[in-house]
């Protein structure tokens, strides 16, 4: 059993990995602000899995707060979900986002450097890839971004290799997910936006609730199987079990290294909205548009090296992604910590 701080544990992707964590038997100890997380995701975590996780609500930034964390529990790992994630934003705010997403990751590693602390799983994306030449994506691929919440990730890759460079006593993990939907399979956990979703998963959900009026499909001229964008889309539940296999690998290993968490299996816009058409049991309405700026034709991962070093695979399929994501949206209409 390990001890793992898990930062931004109340989020979309943090809660569902404390679950597993726990129920691999693991103890978990979280650290969330609460800016994009509801308190409540704690009382669910414990619904689950009858254990509640230790939680702080601390600001990453606050390097005294996180010494005293570390000093109050003997840390084996980390696992780094914090950080400001929608990339429309990182546009308008860039100094917000390379704030809280690099000054707020230096924080931690710092403090992790200090008290000893030298394994880590990090929160990497796919956007790292920029424009890929091919698919599928293998992590060996050229790296680029387009935004500065790309750019946040890419930074924090740089900064995490050359520490492993400098100390060959650290183990870190970037794991670059593709497009992570779905849900937890009890309707307990899931992703709630702020405000009007970006992501296409979200937005279709909005749109079954009857919360928002059509699909606006960005773009049907692409070179694709149906001329809408393909992704990699992986359920949540998948991905959370991806990090328990990085964690316990990270903890075996030492040096850098970076992993795709993907399924290996492109879905277009429109085959998404189909599947979910299924889940709900209704038509939904929606309008071709421009095509959305910054967007790339088709992207999935290698999964290659994902199951050669982690024997990790995603198992999920893209109807059951669906179904996950519209029980949580229908037991949880107006969001997590309003309605239980
Ligand atoms: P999320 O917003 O649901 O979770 C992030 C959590 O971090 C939130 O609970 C938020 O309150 C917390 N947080 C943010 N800044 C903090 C700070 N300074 N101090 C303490 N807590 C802070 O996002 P998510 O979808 O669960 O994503 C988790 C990580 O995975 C992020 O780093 C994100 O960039 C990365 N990622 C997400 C996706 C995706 O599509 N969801 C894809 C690739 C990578
Ligand atoms: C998927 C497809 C859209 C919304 C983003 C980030 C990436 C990662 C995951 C964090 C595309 C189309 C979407 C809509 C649409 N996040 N679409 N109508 O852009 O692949 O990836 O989230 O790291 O960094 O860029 O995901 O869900 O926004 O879009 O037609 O209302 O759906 O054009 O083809 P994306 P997405």
């Amino acid at each position: 059993m390990s001890k793992i701080l898990v930062t931004g544990g109340t989020g979309y992707i943090g809660s569902h990995a404390c679950v597993e964590l726990i129920e691999s038997g693991n103890e978990v100890v979280i650290v969330d602000n609460l800016y994009n997380s509801n308190i409540a995701v704690l009382d669910r975590i414990e619904k689950l899995t009858g254990v509640r996780p230790t939680f702080y609500e601390m600001d990453i930034l606050d390097a005294d707060g996180l010494r005293r964390v570390f000093h109050e529990h003997k840390i084996d790992a980390v696992i780094h979900f914090a950080g400001y994630k929608a990339v429309g934003e990182s546009v308008e705010k860039p100094l917000e986002y390379y704030h809280n997403n690099i000054t707020g990751s230096l924080t931690l590693y710092m403090v992790m450097k200090e008290v000893g602390c030298k394994t880590l799983v990090f929160s990497s994306s796919a956007t790292v890839y920029g424009s890929p030449k091919s698919c599928p994506i293998e992590e060996d691929f050229p790296v680029s971004t387009t935004n500065p919440y790309g750019s946040t990730k890419l930074m924090n890759e740089m900064i995490l290799k050359d520490i492993c460079i400098s100390d060959p006593e650290w183990s870190v993990l970037c794991l670059r997910y593709f497009n992570p939907i779905g849900a937890h399979k009890s309707g307990l956990l899931g992703e709630v936006p702020n405000g009007i979703p970006n992501n296409l998963v979200p937005y279709i959900a909005r749109v079954a609730i009857g919360q928002l009026e059509y699909l606006r499909v960005f773009g049907d001229d692409y070179d694709t199987v149906d001329g809408t964008g393909v992704r990699d889309y992986i359920h949540v539940v998948d991905l959370a079990k991806g990090h328990v296999s990085a964690v316990n690998h990270a903890l075996g290993v030492k040096g850098f290294d970076t992993i795709n968490l993907g399924t290996g299996n492109g879905y277009s816009v429109l085959e998404v909205l189909h599947a979910y058409e299924k889940a709900c049991g209704k038509t939904l309405p929606y309008k071709v548009v421009e095509r959305r700026s910054g967007d790339i034709a088709t992207c999935f991962a290698s999964t290659t090296k994902a199951k050669e070093v982690l024997g990790w695979e995603a198992n999920y399929t893209i109807d059951e992604m669906c179904e996950d994501s519209w029980r949580f949206t229908q037991m949880n209409p107006k969001g997590i910590g309003t309605d239980l």
